[in-house]
């Protein structure tokens, strides 16, 4: 009889497919979208080089890595030589040129963790933050857009996940939960793990991209053209996926012991880490593995109070998926 009533009230799996497809549909940006910010790039390039020639603006972040949804704010980061001058100099300096052409609300962040320049364009009506010579999130973000040629089901899965994180409201590092960039990690790490694979360990394989950016090597295959059909042997589908990353978050990762690493593509301990107490701030109760700078985990944010909010949205998930005849509704109810 329990059976039969699960049966009824509960269709298979795969009918999910359709319904999460099309809410990855509804997120992704237009390309009109994309074109704008490139306008914007470009302004934002003419005026920052009548001051400094020989710099650049790169795009790092949701609106590089390819995981941005529609309507987001833009992060360009400013990569610029000037070794006498302080950040914060370079911050108002910028923010001084940007100042006078024609840009709104433009704002000099000093004193923020990372100081930035923000700014509003009125004509396209994108905001955007500007830092300065933060070059790792820039090459972090092309092994995020690598990861992401490999197999659409990333894509996918990630744009469920962070708008499932926004839903819940477990996307806020201010208040001890994940940022973008971790639930993109785990979202690349679950994949790696499936068996068979859905993605690779590319920072494992023959180097083809190699740069040194804060005295950190980075180093990857990035001719991810050829591997466009590296997941072809698993054939799970979106729903399922969805399904089995809540399912691990759950019941089955070790958070007492355990670190996930995108970098060997594994598990790893948290003791070959030293990553077993808490080190001032840090207190490593959900562990993610910075790919470059292994010594960041990116769960730092994550406190007593936050893991068990966190925790339990996971089980909350998992029990939606399993369970629920309308997870994609149920799913990202508002918190
Ligand atoms: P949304 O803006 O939420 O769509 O996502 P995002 O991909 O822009 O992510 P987020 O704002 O979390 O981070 C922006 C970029 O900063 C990331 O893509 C990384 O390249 C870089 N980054 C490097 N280290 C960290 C870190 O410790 N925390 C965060 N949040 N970002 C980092
Ligand atoms: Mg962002």
């Amino acid at each position: 009889r329990m059976y039969r009533r699960q049966m009824m009230c509960r269709r298979d799996i795969d009918d999910f497919n359709v319904p999460f497809l099309a809410i990855y549909g509804s997120l992704i940006p237009p390309e009109e979208e994309k074109l704008k910010q490139k306008q914007l790039v470009a302004i934002l390039e003419k005026l920052v080089s009548k001051e400094w020639p020989a710099s650049k603006l790169y795009l790092y972040g949701s609106c590089a890595n390819s995981f941005g949804v529609s309507k987001s704010d833009i992060d360009v980061c400013l990569a610029i030589e000037e070794a006498d001058m302080e950040k914060s100099k370079i911050i108002m300096k910028l923010a001084d040129i940007l100042q006078s052409d024609n840009l709104q609300n433009v704002q000099a962040l000093t004193r923020a963790r990372v100081p930035i320049v923000k700014l509003m364009d009125p004509v396209t009506g994108i905001s955007c933050d500007i830092c300065i010579n933060n070059l790792l999130a820039v090459v972090n973000t092309k092994l995020l857009r690598d990861y992401a040629h490999i197999d659409p089901r990333l894509r996918q899965l990630a744009f469920i996940i962070k708008h499932w994180a926004k839903s819940r409201r477990v996307n806020e590092t201010y208040h001890g939960t994940l940022s973008s960039y971790a639930y993109v990690l785990m979202c690349i790490h679950f994949l790696q793990m499936r068996r068979p694979a859905i993605l690779p360990c590319l920072q494992e394989m023959e180097t083809t991209y190699s740069v040194t950016v804060d005295d950190v090597h980075c180093a990857y295959f990035d001719q991810v053209e050829k591997l466009c059909d590296f997941g072809r042997h698993n054939k799970e589908s979106i729903a399922q996926l969805v399904r089995g990353f809540f399912h691990y978050w759950a019941y089955c990762h070790d958070y007492a012991n355990t670190v996930i690493s995108v970098r060997t593509g594994s598990i790893i301990s948290k003791r070959e880490k030293d990553w077993t107490r808490r080190i001032g701030n840090d207190r490593h109760l959900i562990c993610i593995e910075d790919p470059f700078e292994i010594s960041h985990d990116l769960g730092r944010v994550v406190d007593k109070h936050s893991i068990k909010v966190l925790r339990e949205e996971f089980e909350r998930a998992a029990e939606v998926m399993q369970n629920d005849p309308n997870p994609c509704i149920k799913l990202f109810e508002p918190y």
